[in-house]
């Protein structure tokens, strides 16, 4: 079985998460997602406005993802690929080049993000009360 690999937060999940995970789990078999603990995201600086629960919650609805692990620091990563035997680390190009060092020990690839949506810009629509539906 091969399996494959990604991280984020996921939070107040958008197009651009799914066509994510779709893609990614249409590279195997098994797609596991290591889910950002709020821990975790206070380290990185950044405050989700879903609990670490209820996007555990939203993400174990999708049809793409097999299994969940929490993500709760920069260093596991080796740790995961190597104890779940995957094949493939998968994220957005957003992050390129970041993770090659993981190439030791599976395949690394960075996926084109999908334009114009984020976590962040659907907060700060919100906050700047801009319509969010296009005309
Ligand atoms: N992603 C993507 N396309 C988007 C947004 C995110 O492919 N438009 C991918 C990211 O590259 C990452 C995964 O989805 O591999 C989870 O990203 P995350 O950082 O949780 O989502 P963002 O929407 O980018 O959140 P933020 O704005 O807080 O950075």
């Amino acid at each position: 079985m091969k399996k494959i690999i990604t991280y984020g937060t996921f939070d107040l999940l958008h197009y651009g998460h799914i066509q994510l995970l779709k893609r990614a789990k249409a590279l195997g078999d098994y797609l596991i997602v290591g889910l950002s603990s709020d821990e975790f995201n206070k380290l990185k600086g950044k405050k989700s406005v879903l609990s670490y629960q209820e996007r555990v919650d939203l993400l174990s609805a999708i049809k793409y993802i097999d299994e969940i692990i929490p993500e709760n620091n920069w260093e596991q990563k080796s740790r995961d690929v190597i104890n779940n035997n995957v094949s493939i680390f998968v994220m957005g190009d957003d992050w390129k080049g970041q993770f090659d060092d993981l190439s030791e020990y599976c395949d690394v690839l960075y996926l084109e993000r999908t334009p114009e949506i984020s976590s962040s810009s659907i907060k700060q629509n919100i906050l700047n009360k801009e319509k969010l539906i296009k005309m």
